[in-house]
């Protein structure tokens, strides 16, 4: 299959560019002695998991439906979290979680007689310390409903949970910083720390970044575990699968409305749905920063500020033209929906070896059946 024949919007996910990511989290691994496991929150493309199980040791999930993902399409260690359980879910996922992580202590007393002792019960803590950018993904802002603060933690939960989980960063590039949050941690929980027999540490440190100092992580993360003898965890997402895949598009149209806009087969809104909520403009592979031709990068659906982003070229565009949209994996193929109607983009992927792979193509009747059936 060559990349030229294929119909666009579609996910091309690059299986070399996923390796040298999965490498660094190997060498964390072995450095720090931490275990890692797959936020899928942030990638559930189940297609490359063949790839990605080697190198990490399970899968942790955000609700029912993706623990039982992890626990049939990955293995390893399945790690169940949700801000609120069901009795119906707890039901659904204990048999195949290997821990069991909640959001609150009125979550933990609810549904301690059901799940103990099937799985290794922990409790997530906000450690009201961040490095999040942006506040709608900061889970110590104020009010946050995420964790429990160290003011109603007393020590008769270490009667029903062996672990703790903290989740306090987002794209954090900057280990110092990280370093000085895992010494509040030490320094706040420690009469908690010496009894867990574990601790995750969440996502969001960006340790796959160029020249991010993955030694220094390590050393810290070995140091804190020998000092509370506890087994560490981290929950990477984004830092797996960042930039090892597009969204490929077409130019579609080209309009003028003092400034030029190129309308491609795809929308922020339904395909790449954090370019609008972040308001983080997506980057054109094929665009220039030298370039003489600018235009709006405009979506496909209906809604009037839908685009993925201003930028320039060396030359005009072409209707038809192919156009690759960066770095579209994390938070995306698992954010696809099908408002307006649009064309589902298939998901391929590129191995190793040249070949292309179709993990996923999708129908008309697909988009339907999100609506309902007819009995
Ligand atoms: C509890 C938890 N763990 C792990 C992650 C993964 O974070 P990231 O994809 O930034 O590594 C998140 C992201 O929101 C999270 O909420």
């Amino acid at each position: 299959m060559n990349t030229d024949n294929l119909q666009t919007p579609y996910f091309l996910i690059d299986e070399t560019k996923l390796i040298e990511n999965l490498e660094k989290a190997k060498l964390l691994k072995e450095l720090s002695g931490a275990k890692l496991v797959l936020a899928l929150k942030c990638f559930s493309t189940f297609g490359t998991f063949e790839t990605i199980k080697p190198y990490l040791d399970g899968t942790t999930s955000s609700g029912p439906y993706e623990v039982k993902l992890g626990y049939e399409e990955f293995g390893g260690e399945t790690h169940a979290y949700s801000v609120g359980y069901s009795k119906a879910d707890i039901e659904a996922v204990k048999g195949m979680s290997d821990k069991i992580i909640f959001n609150s202590l009125s979550q933990l007393d609810t549904h301690f007689d059901a799940c103990h002792p099937h799985a290794s019960l922990g409790l997530r803590i906000n450690p009201e310390r961040s490095m999040a950018g942006q506040d709608l993904a900061n889970p110590t802002r104020p009010y946050s409903r995420l964790g429990v603060k160290q003011d109603l933690l007393d020590k008769s939960v270490l009667d029903k949970v062996e672990g703790f989980m903290f989740h306090m960063n987002c794209e954090n590039k900057d280990v110092d910083a990280f370093i000085a949050i895992l010494e509040h941690i030490s320094t706040t929980f420690s009469e908690y720390l010496t009894t867990l027999k574990w601790l995750s540490l969440g996502g969001g440190i960006f340790f796959t970044y160029p020249d991010y100092p993955i030694e220094k992580l390590a050393a810290a993360l070995k140091a804190f575990s020998e000092k509370h003898d506890i087994q560490l965890y981290l929950e990477p997402g984004e830092a797996i699968i960042t930039r090892t895949a597009d969204l490929v598009v077409s130019v579609i149209d080209i309009v003028e409305n003092d400034k030029k806009t190129a309308i491609v087969d795809s929308a922020t809104e339904a395909h790449r749905l954090d370019t609008l909520i972040y308001d983080e403009p997506a980057s054109i592979r094929e665009a220039s920063a030298s370039g003489k031709f600018p235009y709006v990068i405009g979506s496909c659906s209906c809604l009037a500020g839908d685009q993925f982003c201003e930028t320039q070229f060396e030359a005009p565009l072409e209707i038809g033209q192919k156009l690759h949209l960066m770095d579209s994996a994390g938070y995306t193929m698992v954010k696809l929906n099908w408002f307006n109607g649009l064309k589902m983009p298939s998901i391929y992927y590129q191995r190793v070896s040249g070949d292309i792979e179709l993990l996923n193509e999708f129908a008309y009747q697909d988009f339907k059946a999100t609506l309902g059936k007819r009995t």
